[in-house]
């Protein structure tokens, strides 16, 4: 066997083994090698196994020097691209507001709509480019982008262009999703504004292929279930994926619509209760969790620990954006799903990883096998479980996506 480069002085090389989605206690199954290599060729693992059992040729070799080696983190939901700030709300909200209240009172999201759609495309990308780079130093080699601070379909087409170049100068493998997000403020225009976003937007970002995915807010604050309906119809027409923000709040069937649907993943789910779980952990959606929304607004984290009981796949997300999520560390979002979702470090990382990959419709990812991208992490520790252990400082030394070093 011939490989480019071999890396060498691994002292565990952790992975899930085979395409996911892992359900239920298939998470916590993951191979562990010790003093292990790994051979990459023209961007993809070749070979992996015991450091003494490499028997191929190989063009160049570096030494990982006895540190943990575990598949690039894959970030399912983000909102990297904004304009303005959330820190008045997120001072309102010290002193007793709550998020739906400044919501409904026309802050919050609809704030940062208006400093976004203000915005030029160049704004955007320089905004969001230090963004990506924080996720991509806290692991992060495949990060999804929504739109949804636009509102109108041009300002929406222009954050998806600022997504595409965001793509173009990003060393990170970048997933573009259409973010319906919230209806406008007054009510006799939701149906006009639908009608142009089926008739408009979607048909546009489709032929364009702006986006791999349409996501949709369901929730009292935002869109019902009959919108909801109507926007999956059309995704299905021009071949879009689904995905929905729901049961952040209150269930009002956006779990089971999106189930219906096939939705690659139902994200949030901090409200969901024993009949969505059942009912996710039965279906081949993934149940992608946010565990920095719990935090920062203070609201119940989602049931992590009872939907994979229940068998369903989890993934896990930074949700980063300025209102609910002002996370910029994919490795810390695994960490607090231990913390607050009640994960082991097993499912934390196939949640982060594979699981992940799944949420964004890749099934080969997230994984250190021959065949794999060449998508690793290399930790400042010997031991991999300090990627979901350390708060606060960095355990991520090394980022290598496609065989190449990227931090
Ligand atoms: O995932 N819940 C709706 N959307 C985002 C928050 C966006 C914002 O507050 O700006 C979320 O939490
Ligand atoms: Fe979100």
């Amino acid at each position: 066997m011939k490989a480019d480069l071999l890396i060498t002085g691994i002292s565990q090389l952790v992975t899930a083994e085979g395409v996911g989605p892992k359900h239920g206690r298939a998470m916590r199954e993951l191979k562990i090698v010790e003093q292990a290599a790994i051979a990459m060729s023209a961007g993809a693992v070749v070979w992996t196994g015991g450091e003494s059992e490499w028997k191929g040729e190989t063009e160049a070799i570096v030494n990982a020097g006895g540190r943990a080696v575990v598949p690039g983190l894959i970030d399912p939901h983000t909102h990297a691209v904004w304009a303005g700030d959330r820190l008045a709300d997120f001072e309102a909200r010290t002193s007793g507001s709550t998020y739906e209240e400044i919501l409904a009172a026309g802050g919050g999201i609809r704030s940062t709509i208006r400093a976004t759609a203000a915005a030029s495309q160049d704004a955007l990308l320089s905004l969001a480019k230090p963004r990506i780079d924080s996720l991509i130093a806290s692991g992060a080699t495949t990060i999804e982008v929504k739109s949804g601070y636009g509102f109108t379909p041009a300002a929406e087409l222009t954050m998806l262009e600022a997504i595409q170049s965001l793509s173009a100068i990003s060393p990170s493998r970048i997933v573009p999703t259409l973010l319906i997000h919230v209806p406008p403020a007054i009510a006799t225009e939701r149906s006009d504004y639908m009608s142009r976003v089926c008739e408009e937007l979607i048909p546009e970002v489709g032929r364009r292929n702006l986006a791999t995915a349409v996501d949709i807010f369901v929730e009292k604050e935002a869109w019902q279930i009959a919108e909801a309906e109507e926007l999956f119809h059309r995704a299905k027409q021009y071949g879009l994926a689904i995905k929905l923000h729901s049961d952040q709040f209150h269930c009002i069937g956006g779990l089971e619509l999106g189930i219906r649907f096939g939705a690659l993943s139902v994200d949030h789910l901090e409200a969901s209760g024993p009949e969505q779980i059942v009912k996710i952990a039965a279906s081949s959606t993934i149940a992608t969790i946010l565990p920095g929304v719990s935090l920062h607004l203070g609201i119940p984290s989602a049931p992590g620990r009872k939907l994979i009981d229940a068998g369903a796949a989890v993934a896990v997300g930074t949700d980063l954006n300025p209102g609910s999520s002002p996370l910029f560390s994919a490795s810390t979002a695994l960490a607090f799903s231990v913390r607050l979702n009640g994960l082991t470090v097993e499912e934390a990382l196939v949640a982060g990883t594979v699981n992940a990959g799944c949420a964004l419709g890749i099934r080969n990812a997230g994984r250190l096998e021959a065949g794999c991208a060449a998508d690793f992490l290399v930790l400042h520790s010997s031991d991999w479980r300090d990627l979901v252990y350390t708060l606060g400082a960095n355990p991520v030394r090394e980022v290598w996506i496609g065989g190449e070093k990227v931090k």
